[in-house]
């Protein structure tokens, strides 16, 4: 039975979409069966997850809507243990109201999840930011969620709101843990950065906040920018050492 990992924060451009396909693309590396699913209905996962020029563009709103069937939504990528689940077409509709409505209403998030971890080592869930009715029903079918935190002063005020809800839903699901706060897009040279992640690690226990820090680098924009995670696109960057870093310490855990 593989592990589903949801990539979960209060605010929007932290780092959860590159957080995403990284891992994917560092576990993939070692060998590791894994599956990147997009709920979040802005589908950035499709921009920076290395699919291949004129991929389809559906994905699970269109298997949640009975559109597409589950064969159709899961697509390969450069890589061969990495296969990909985009947001689907849900991404183009300029109102989402039907799509969080099914999501809320039904199992299939849920049943999908439970399907994909007995076919695959790792299942990643790249998810919308805050904690609604979608990031619910990621977390009730989880067993990891990871946190990132984007090193800045903002995110002080936001995050104890995310662990608390968090907590909760721990308290549900007793099968999910969550396996820390992960600081994205550290720069050494500023000092409201590094007062962040010293305020972070001085604030919460030493086992919530991962050593492993992800640096602000140029050639993690410039991936994204070409479609492809840093990973791959760049192994020697420090952001992409920090994330196969990442991969081993939770590929470790999930032992
Ligand atoms: N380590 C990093 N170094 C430089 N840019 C980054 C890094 N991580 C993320 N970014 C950039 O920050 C922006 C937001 O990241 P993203 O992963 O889309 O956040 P989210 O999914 O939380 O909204 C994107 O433009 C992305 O390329
Ligand atoms: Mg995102």
């Amino acid at each position: 039975m593989g592990h589903v990992l949801a990539v979960v924060s209060q605010k929007g451009g932290v780092g959860k979409t590159t957080t995403s396909v990284n891992l994917a693309a560092a576990f993939a590396r070692r060998g590791l069966k894994t599956l990147v699913v997009d709920v979040d209905p802005q589908g950035a996962v499709r921009y920076g997850v290395g699919l291949k020029r004129g991929h389809p563009t559906h994905g699970f709103s269109d298997y949640l809507n009975g559109a597409r069937g589950l064969r159709e939504v899961i697509l390969p990528t450069a890589l061969p243990w990495l296969r990909v689940m985009l947001a689907g077409t849900v991404t183009d509709a300029a109102d989402h109201g039907t799509y969080h409505a099914l999501v809320a209403e039904t199992d299939v998030l849920k049943e999908l999840l439970t399907a994909a971890r007995e076919r695959c080592d790792v299942v990643i869930v790249d998810t919308p930011p805050g904690l609604g009715p979608i990031v619910h029903k990621v977390l009730e079918a989880s067993q990891h969620v990871i946190v990132p935190l984007q090193c800045e002063p903002l995110a002080l005020q936001t995050t104890p709101q995310i662990l608390r809800g968090i907590q909760d839903i721990v308290a549900m699901n007793d099968e999910l843990t969550l396996d820390g706060i992960l600081l994205t897009m550290y720069e050494r040279e500023n000092p409201a950065c590094e007062r962040v992640a010293q305020y972070v690690r001085s604030h919460l226990p030493a086992n919530m906040v991962f050593d492993v820090v992800i640096p602000r680098t140029i050639a993690s924009t410039e991936a994204f920018a070409a479609g492809q995670p840093v990973v791959l696109r760049e192994p020697a960057d420090a952001a992409s050492q920090a994330y196969v870093n990442l991969a081993t310490v939770l590929a470790e855990r999930f032992e």
